[in-house]
């Protein structure tokens, strides 16, 4: 992939993690993803030959898939690429703003994006005071917040943080106000 940003621009490759800025107009021609590509959109409107994908949108690009891609208006996505199981090729696309997020544990609320044997992709919600117990992460935990500000022991998240937890790293974390974050865990 090409990152069209006012930060710099590169070809992307390998085992990587980013933040791409399309600024409006920006075009990337059509490529192949030899070992995947996951997408979450952060702001803006992001296209390719299949469809527009609002913020909020959740894509799997699976092992062999391409695509050429551009966006109209703009926008930022949060990109994961080469980091599918080798035996993971289902397609993946949710508009999140449309679907109705669960109850999960405590007073938390889980939309699940993905799961494929360990590895699990997740919205979650934290209402305000709320309180998570202390865990350990088996195959890790990486975590981009969307809104609001995340907490733990050892400091505090605002919009926009990345966090990356090795396996068998642990913390307990909380939140002071209402608090959306990306979760991916069991991949590292
Ligand atoms: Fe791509
Ligand atoms: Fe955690």
């Amino acid at each position: 992939m090409y990152c069209a940003s006012h930060w710099k621009e590169f070809a992307e490759h390998g085992r990587t993690t980013s933040l791409v800025q399309f600024l409006p107009s920006a075009h990337v021609p059509e490529h192949t993803h030899p070992l995947g590509e996951e997408i979450f959109v952060l702001d803006g409107v992001f296209s390719d030959e299949s469809g527009d994908y609002p913020a909020g949108t959740y894509l799997r690009n699976p092992l062999g898939s391409k695509h050429a891609t551009f966006s109209k208006e703009g926008c930022s996505l949060f990109v994961k690429l080469d980091q599918f199981n080798p035996l993971d090729f289902k397609t993946v696309c949710i508009d999140t703003k449309q679907q109705q997020i669960q109850t999960g544990i405590g007073q938390l609320k889980v939309l699940s994006l993905h799961q494929y044997k360990t590895q699990g992709t997740a919205l979650v919600f934290w209402p305000a005071g709320e309180k998570f117990q202390p865990h350990r992460h088996w195959g890790g935990e990486e975590i981009f917040v969307l809104e609001g500000e995340f907490k733990d022991e050892y400091g505090s998240y605002p919009k926009g943080s990345w966090l990356r937890s090795p396996h068998l790293s642990e913390h307990f974390p909380y939140v002071e106000e209402d608090t959306l974050i990306y979760v991916k865990t069991g991949h590292l």
